[in-house]
């Protein structure tokens, strides 16, 4: 990244900046990629994301959805961050876009709506889904610590999601990494591991279900490099 970039990236969330990213938007608000590029999101460029999300979201994008997505961006910056939330609010142009954050977040802006608290905190994630959900959209993009990723789909997948709608979980190539809870293919508790055992619930019509416990309810699960979108039945 050239060093004027890198300087322009870690002031997501500047006024002058939001300024001018939402004169550019409405040109390119089909695309979702260009939105991402605009917005400085690295959904786009770096992790080249965007070309799954606009395959599985297309058809929701003139719908008035709930999206929510852990983990807001700048970290410990209140006013840093909020690059993907205003890219999904120009994407989804009737959408309603929830951002969660362990840190305090200072972003007033229409259609989107911001809120602080810890992704592992079960009790907290199901009162805040209570309140503004139920979500036809959740991303986790939160801390990529692996206990955590299970904490919140356990927490929001079966009861806070539409039917139909899809659970998103990013950068899950840290369920090898240590400093994250991970460890080499086959590590209980992986993010990999929980996308794996998904493939038993989208098949159960014919489990066992006295020995094997109750089915969640799973249409689908797509995975791509470091991504994975699971649709509720
Ligand atoms: C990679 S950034 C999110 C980037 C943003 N989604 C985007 O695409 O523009 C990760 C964010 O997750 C937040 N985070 C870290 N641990 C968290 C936790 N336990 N609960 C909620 N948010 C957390 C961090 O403060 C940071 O702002």
């Amino acid at each position: 990244m050239s060093s004027m970039r890198s300087k322009v990236r870690h002031r997501i969330g500047d006024q002058r900046i939001i300024r001018v990213q939402r004169m550019l938007a409405p040109t390119v608000r089909r695309s979702l990629g260009a939105l991402a590029r605009v917005y400085l999101s690295d959904k786009g460029g770096f992790h080249a994301y965007t070309e799954f999300y606009q395959r599985h979201f297309a058809p929701l994008r003139q719908r008035p959805i709930r999206l929510l997505e852990i983990g807001i961006g700048g970290y410990d910056s209140p006013t840093w961050g909020g690059a993907s939330l205003r890219m999904w609010r120009d994407y989804f142009r009737h959408g309603e876009i929830h951002g969660l954050d362990i840190e305090e977040k200072r972003i007033t802006e229409p259609r989107i709506h911001v809120h602080r608290g810890d992704q592992s905190d079960q009790a907290y994630l199901r009162e805040l889904a209570r309140r503004h959900g139920p979500f036809d959209v959740i991303i986790d993009d939160g801390s990529h610590v692996n206990a955590h990723i299970r904490a919140s789909f356990e927490a929001l997948f079966v009861n806070h999601l539409r039917p139909g709608g899809y659970y998103v979980v990013e950068d899950m190539s840290t369920a090898y990494l240590a400093e994250y809870g991970g460890g080499p293919p086959g590590h209980p508790g992986s993010s990999v591991e929980l996308i794996q055992s998904l493939l038993h619930d989208v098949n159960r019509y014919h489990w066992p279900t006295a020995s094997a416990g109750v089915a969640r309810p799973v249409r689908a699960v797509h995975t791509y490099e470091k991504i994975a979108f699971v649709q509720h039945a």
